[in-house]
């Protein structure tokens, strides 16, 4: 366990370049990787954070290929804009380094070619769905078919997104190629497989025996795989996009996205460190940590070490602290829908508040589930969590402190019960903040850290210190000499979780450098130390900015709606005896009104050529009465008679409804005698 380790190596999962990142990369990753590196960081250890853009892969060349550019164009421009937005929002990798560098290529082309000639692999034919007018093999992602599970015609090869089912593209009815629409044919191709199979005791081992203490979804899903029993799996691809196959006569074939990826973190500590590269990864004394979402879960417990094993002189990660998801305002986050909050649109909407975003995220972070983010939240969060407790009490201290004292700090009184009990608290807590940490509880964590802020508030509210400065001001002097130490305490309990409220607050004090260690001490700011004319450290969020939020979100659903809509499934068949009990009529709108009371119903009289009759029908939303006076409908006859709203309705008009749900009355095309049959 963690005692005898010298220096921690945190990796996060390399997000795909493939498209912007969104809250939920962030809540279940970057966020927490970033708070713990910035808290071993506080402790004064040696930590190296590596991130970086996973830029191979068959959804990158999908992509150009959409687009009509590179897959090259894709990934520079989506590996920038990730990389900025990472550090707009504080996230403090030491490299974000990128899988189409020359070192990624150079490390994962060696890494497999070392593995190679040990003879780790073992080379296999099998048949594949191949293109024979685009000439190349296609990957499950290029096959779509018909779902064998739910009979959804759009599933992907690898994937039904209808059912969520897990496919093989040659498990798909009626497949076909992405690229050409052709109809696939099955071809023998030879890869090359890392036998798991041969690692499976020695992962088991590892994991289900010396790594107990892993968070319970973690060791839960590794245990689920090892028990099924694993098999070997391809680490190669027919694809023109990757890292070529460094072996003679595998023209062609590149490496499995998979296998170069998480080589990735080691190429990128090359680019940060250099030759030193190899302490990070190879002297037991250090830590290895990797942050990733619940989906990379296989890859990073069971795949990437089985590589490293076959290496033989790499160490193995200590810990791998995956979060499941979050999803947004009820529903499943999904990049294709563009249901998301993307980062770099925050940052622009929201200037200047990334904290309240790290905040709301640490604070409903997927750790043991999966969790919910709804901007309603966020704005009761950043109001009346950090404007109304944290805000308010640093905003309290300082202008008390400037009202008494011109924001001198006084020296400390003799302390009372009540001192002692809020330095005794803020220990307690700073101790509960650290164990929290240590075991990757943030939310928990995070809560400790509002729990110092609260007792200051508590504090202020029971000693009253406005009410005594007449008649005692060297108390006065104590309290808020201990509340501009609280004050302190929380910049360093923050720094983690919201570090540019952090470092304003260390700014406001003219407190020097920090460290973890000098939490709960309250000798942080001398007496006799200028404290800054107190600012608002979190403002209000109004209405309109969420409501805006919302706005945007209810367009795409409305969108995503009109998009996937497909015309209602045929009925069973009637025959004509059947469809004959049915009287449909012509009848031509003589009368229309409002039924008082009821936003959705018009009254219509009609005149059938029967005598007229009337007729109630929902379609208030979508028709103003005047506008169907004179025109001709279709209406069914025979209809049972219903009384809805007190009025008799003698039957039903024909409508048709839209993808939107927009009813539109059905008429003849030309001029048809009112009581007209129609069949
Ligand atoms: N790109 C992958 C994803 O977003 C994660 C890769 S993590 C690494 O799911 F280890 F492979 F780098
Ligand atoms: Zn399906």
């Amino acid at each position: 366990m963690s005692k005898n380790f010298k220096r921690t190596l945190i990796t996060s999962a390399l997000p795909y370049a493939n498209g912007p990142v969104h809250i939920g990369h962030l809540a279940g990753v970057y966020v927490p990787a970033d708070i713990y590196a910035r808290y071993k960081r506080l402790r004064g250890e040696e930590v190296l954070f590596v991130g970086g853009s996973d830029e191979h892969g068959v959804p990158i060349t999908i992509r150009a290929k959409k687009e009509g550019v590179t897959p090259q164009d894709v990934v520079d421009r989506y590996h920038n804009l990730i990389r900025d937005s990472f550090k707009g929002l504080g996230i403090s990798f030491d490299v974000y380094g990128r899988t189409t560098s020359e070192t990624h290529r150079h490390t994962a082309s060696d890494f497999f070619r070392k593995l190679y000639d040990k003879g780790e692999f073992i080379e296999k034919s099998s048949m594949q769905l191949y293109d024979e007018k685009a000439g190349q093999f296609l990957a499950d992602r290029y096959v779509t078919g018909t779902c064998p599970h739910c009979g959804n015609e759009h599933a992907y090869g690898d994937q039904c997104e209808s059912c969520g089912t897990s496919l093989n593209a040659t498990d798909l009815i009626n497949p076909r190629s992405a690229i050409t629409g052709n109809v696939p044919v099955l071809k023998e191709t030879s890869h090359w497989f890392l036998p798991l199979d041969k690692w499976e005791p020695a992962l088991r081992n590892w994991i289900l025996e010396d790594h107990k203490e892993w968070k319970s979804n973690v060791y839960g899903q590794c245990k689920s795989w090892l028990d099924m029993g694993l098999q070997p799996r391809a680490v190669s691809r027919d694809l023109d996009w990757g890292i070529p196959v460094p072996v003679e006569g595998a023209d062609g074939k590149v490496l499995y996205v998979w296998f170069d990826a998480p080589i990735g973190y080691i190429s990128n500590t090359k680019d940060c460190v250099g030759d030193d590269w190899e302490k990070w990864w190879k002297d037991p004394e250090t830590r290895m940590l990797h942050f990733i979402g619940k989906d990379n879960i296989v890859f990073h417990c069971i795949v990437f070490p089985a590589m490293l094993m076959a290496d033989g002189s790499y160490n193995l990660p200590d810990n791998v602290p995956a979060n499941e998801f979050l999803n947004l305002e009820d529903d499943k986050i999904s990049t294709s829908r563009n249901w998301a909050v993307w980062l770099h649109e925050y940052l622009n909407d929201f200037p200047g508040k990334q904290d309240t975003l790290r905040y709301v995220l640490t604070a409903n972070a997927p750790e043991t589930k999966d969790n919910n983010f709804t901007w309603k939240d966020f704005q009761a969060r950043n109001n009346s969590e950090l404007v109304a407790i944290l805000g308010n009490f640093v905003n309290r201290a300082t202008v008390l402190l400037h009202k008494y004292f011109e924001g001198v700090v006084p020296a400390q009184g003799e302390l009372q019960e009540i001192d002692k009990a809020l330095i005794e608290e803020t220990r307690q807590a700073a101790s509960a903040l650290t164990d929290n940490l240590e075991n990757f509880k943030f939310r928990e964590a995070l809560k400790e850290a509002m729990n110092i802020a609260r007792a200051g508030n508590k504090y202020l509210a029971d000693t009253e210190p406005w009410k005594l400065f007449k008649t005692d001001p060297q108390r006065v002097a104590t309290i808020l000499n201990l509340s501009i130490q609280l004050c302190a305490n929380l910049a360093i309990a923050f720094e983690p979780f919201t570090p540019f409220m952090a470092e304003r607050l260390l700014k406001m004090l003219n407190a020097g450098s920090i460290s973890w260690d000098m939490l709960g001490c309250f000798d942080l700011v001398p007496a006799g130390a200028k404290i800054a004319a107190p600012e608002l450290l979190f403002e209000k969020i109004e209405d309109e900015a969420i409501q805006a939020q919302v706005d945007r979100l209810m367009k795409i659903k409305e969108e995503n709606k009109l998009a996937s809509w497909q015309p209602e499934k045929v009925k069973e068949n009637v025959d004509f005896p059947t469809f004959e009990k049915m009287d449909i009529r012509v009848g031509k709108v003589v009368e229309c009104r409002k039924v008082p009371k009821a936003d959705k119903l018009l009254e219509f009289r009609i005149d059938d050529g029967m005598g007229g009759r009337t007729i109630v029908s929902g379609i208030a939303k979508f028709y103003q009465p005047e506008e169907l006076v004179g025109k001709e409908v279709c209406f069914i006859a025979n209809f049972e008679p219903r009384k809805l709203r007190g009025i008799l309705s003698e039957g039903m008009i024909l409508s048709a409804q839209d993808a939107d749900g927009r009813l539109v009355v059905i008429g003849p095309q030309g001029e048809v005698r009112p009581g007209s049959s129609v069949g």
